[in-house]
C-alpha cells in the first residue's frame, strides 16, 4: 500500500508567520509528504513560495488552503497525528504509527484550540520539551520513515545537485 503523508499548518498568520509556514512546508516536502494544507489566513504568497520550490526540485508536493481546520480533521480517512509537547513521545508510539499509511500530522502556531487535542487520534511529543513545529515535522517524518526520506527521489525536478565535497554544483535536468 502506498504511504500519503498529507501536513496539516493550524493557524497561519500574515506577515508574522511567513517564514516559519514557509520552513513547514520545506521540511513536508523535502521530508517526504506529499501534501501540505495551511489554515488561518490565506497567503498566496507564501503558498506559492512553496509552489516554485516543488517546479524547480521536483514533488509530488502539492500545496493547499483550507480556512477550515475543523473540516480537514474531520474529512481526513486516515489517521490524525498532532504533534505536541504534551504528548506521548514518539519512541513509545512510533511502531504502531508506522503500521499506518494514509497519515494526516497537524502542527500548531502560536495557539493551538483544545478541540485539536481531543478530535486526534494520537498526540505526539517529539521530546516533551518546548521547540518549533519545522522541528517536530522534521524529527517526526524522520522517525515514521526510518531514515528512508534522506534517500527520496523528487519527480520531474528541473535543478538537482550534485553532491561537493566544497563549493556548489547544480546541474539542470534533461527532459
Ligand atoms: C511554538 S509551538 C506553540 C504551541 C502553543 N504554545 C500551544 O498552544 O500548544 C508551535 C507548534 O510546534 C510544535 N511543537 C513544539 N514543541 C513540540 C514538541 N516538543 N513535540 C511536538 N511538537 C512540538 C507543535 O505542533 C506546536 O503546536
Amino acid at each position: 500500500m502506498v504511504t500519503m503523508i498529507t501536513v496539516l499548518r493550524l493557524g497561519h498568520r500574515l506577515g508574522r508567520d511567513a517564514r516559519i509556514s514557509t520552513h513547514v512546508g520545506l521540511v513536508a516536502r523535502a521530508f517526504g509528504a506529499q501534501k501540505i494544507i495551511y489554515s488561518g489566513d490565506k497567503d498566496e504568497k507564501m503558498m506559492n513560495s512553496i509552489k516554485n520550490v516543488t517546479k524547480e526540485w521536483g514533488g509530488p508536493f502539492s500545496v493547499v488552503y483550507q480556512k477550515n481546520w475543523k473540516n480537514v480533521i474531520k474529512n481526513f480517512s486516515g489517521v490524525k497525528v498532532h504533534l505536541t509537547m504534551y504528548g506521548i513521545p514518539i519512541q513509545e508510539i512510533k511502531s504502531e504509527i508506522r503500521r499506518k499509511r494514509n497519515i494526516l500530522v497537524i502542527v500548531g502556531g502560536e495557539k493551538v484550540p483544545s478541540e485539536v487535542y481531543h478530535v486526534v487520534d494520537y498526540n505526539v511529543a517529539i521530546t516533551n520539551q518546548p521547540h518549533s513545529e519545522v522541528a517536530a515535522l522534521a524529527v517526526f517524518l524522520h522517525k515514521y520513515f526510518s531514515g528512508k526520506e534522506l534517500e527520496k527521489k523528487f519527480k520531474g525536478a528541473k535543478l538537482k545537485i550534485i553532491p561537493q565535497e566544497k563549493g556548489k554544483k547544480v546541474e539542470e535536468v534533461r527532459k
